[in-house]
């Protein structure tokens, strides 16, 4: 029987198989570690750290909605010291690929946390969040401006010879453009795509369901517009790896990523309903390339057929 080969490499970073833990939803690496060992994923990533600890939103935070939820966490965090001191030992002696997610509130705060990272051993590489704001540029997101995104990812890249992926927001005007800014500050790869602005109502209370009005949309809900946006990156820029995600639930989601042309994926929403889901979502990865005659799963990014018109 044929034993598929998952090795993917994104960039320089080989990974034994393509499935990663998203950022925010797999705690910092071991709080799942009785349903999914994070050594067994092709890496995790932690959740985001910025230099100092923060509270976080008020609650409600979170909001159920059909086919997937919101949040509005607000970066809550144990800052970068308590995770290089507390966290990171025991995911370096499991040797699991740690990817250090990374934001802040000005291009400084996200070379602190790189700095202070880049002393520690079992640290595999950097990824960027740029979901939030620029305090220092009146508040746009970084991931908004392609300048301001070039000259945030070009800061990261002189302190680091580490991997380096910058995660695009899907909420961006310019998604490819901001791709393009990426890669041309020296990105490694980019993941994408972060969570999609909403938001819920209560009609009895007539009342925003999240204390901050507004939160991140995540899950299967927006796994057609993840996918396409992916393809899209793909399609205007071959040569960069894009990380996929958003919403993904089953190795066949997985597929369709890859055949999107993406190098690896990431789980998020799915392990909070199911915690040791993306154990199971590498076996159904397996049994496809098994069933399709698949050798190696590196050949499934961007081998999407053309459909004759
Ligand atoms: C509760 C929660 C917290 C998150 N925290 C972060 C974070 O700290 N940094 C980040 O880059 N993305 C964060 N995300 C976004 C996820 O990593 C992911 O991009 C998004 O949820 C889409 O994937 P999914 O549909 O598989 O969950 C968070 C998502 C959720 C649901």
């Amino acid at each position: 029987m044929l034993t598929p080969d998952l090795h993917v490499n994104v960039g320089s970073l080989r990974l034994a198989n393509p499935v990663i833990a998203a950022s925010g939803t797999f705690g910092y690496g071991l709080d799942l570690d009785d349903f999914c060992p994070p050594e067994k994923l092709g890496g995790v990533v932690t959740k985001g750290l910025s230099p100092r600890p923060r509270e976080g939103a008020p609650m409600p935070r979170i909001a159920e909605t059909p086919s997937g939820m919101l949040n509005a966490i607000g970066l809550e965090n144990i800052g970068v010291d308590v995770f290089c001191r507390d966290k990171l030992p025991a995911l370096r002696e499991r040797r699991a690929v740690v990817i250090v997610n990374v934001f802040g509130e000005s291009a400084a705060d996200y070379v602190r946390v790189i700095e202070h990272c880049e002393s520690e051993a079992g640290i595999a590489g950097y990824e960027l969040n740029v979901s939030c704001p620029n305090v220092s540029a009146g508040g746009i997101q970084f991931g908004h401006d392609p300048r301001t995104l070039e000259e945030l990812t070009a800061r990261c890249r002189v302190v680091t010879a580490r991997p380096l992926w910058v995660k695009l927001s899907p909420n961006a005007p310019d998604l490819v453009g901001t791709a393009r800014a990426a890669a041309a500050g020296g990105a490694d790869a980019v993941s994408l795509v972060n969570t999609i602005l909403g938001m819920a109502i209560d009609p009895l209370r007539r009342l925003p369901e999240l204390a901050r009005t507004f939160g991140g949309l995540s899950g299967p809900a927006i796994l057609p517009i993840a996918l396409r946006m992916v393809y899209e990156v793909h399609l205007a820029l071959p040569e960069l790896p894009v990380v996929g995600l958003g919403g993904i639930e089953s190795g066949l989601d997985v597929v369709r990523f890859l055949l999107a042309g993406a190098t690896a994926v990431q789980v998020g929403t799915a392990t909070f309903r199911r915690p040791g889901v993306m154990l199971e979502i590498l076996a159904e990865l397996a049994a496809y390339c098994r069933d399709q005659g698949v050798e190696r799963v590196a050949t499934l990014t961007g081998a999407l057929e053309a459909r004759d018109a």
